[in-house]
């Protein structure tokens, strides 16, 4: 299995009813191609984290790179794995408030390759927190 975490940018267009549209499409898909995890959108910034089978996560994530929705994905993280994070969601939604971003703007400022492993691990706590309280 692959773990991955990107971050983007989102079209201004964007508004809850997108969002909705893109959860529903994701919960569809995602289903059909054993892949869970987490949509984060707040402040102008769309976070995901994609785990599931490689070809099926990397196929996905190439498909939204493309979408229209938003610009600048950046691959935060990517690790193979053998356990899911989310593995009770197919996709879920946090509405993030404003400071919680900073956590997620500060990793995107990162390259991929200079992320340190605890601020990955910390995102992903906070993520789980949030998720869990729901
Ligand atoms: C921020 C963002 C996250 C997305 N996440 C997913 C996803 O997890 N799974 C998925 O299938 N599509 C996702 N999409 C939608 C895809 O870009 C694409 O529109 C969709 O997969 C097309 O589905 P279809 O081939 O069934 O029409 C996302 C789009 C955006 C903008």
């Amino acid at each position: 299995m692959l773990r991955l975490l990107y971050a983007s940018q989102s079209a201004l267009t964007v508004n809850e009813d997108s969002v909705r549209n893109i959860l529903q499409t994701s919960r569809q898909n995602n289903a059909l191609h054993g892949i869970t995890g987490v949509l984060v959108f707040g402040g102008g910034v769309f976070m995901q984290v994609l785990e599931g089978p490689e070809r099926n996560v990397l196929r996905t994530y190439l498909k939204i790179t493309e979408d229209a929705r938003h610009s600048d994905c950046r691959l935060i993280h990517i690790t193979p794995t053998e356990e899911r994070l989310f593995d009770q969601w197919t996709m879920g939604i946090i509405d993030s408030d404003p400071l919680e971003f900073q956590h997620i703007s500060e990793l995107r400022s990162c390259r991929t390759e200079s992320v340190p492993g605890d601020a990955f691990r910390k995102v992903m706590q906070l993520f789980l927190a949030r998720l869990n309280k729901r």
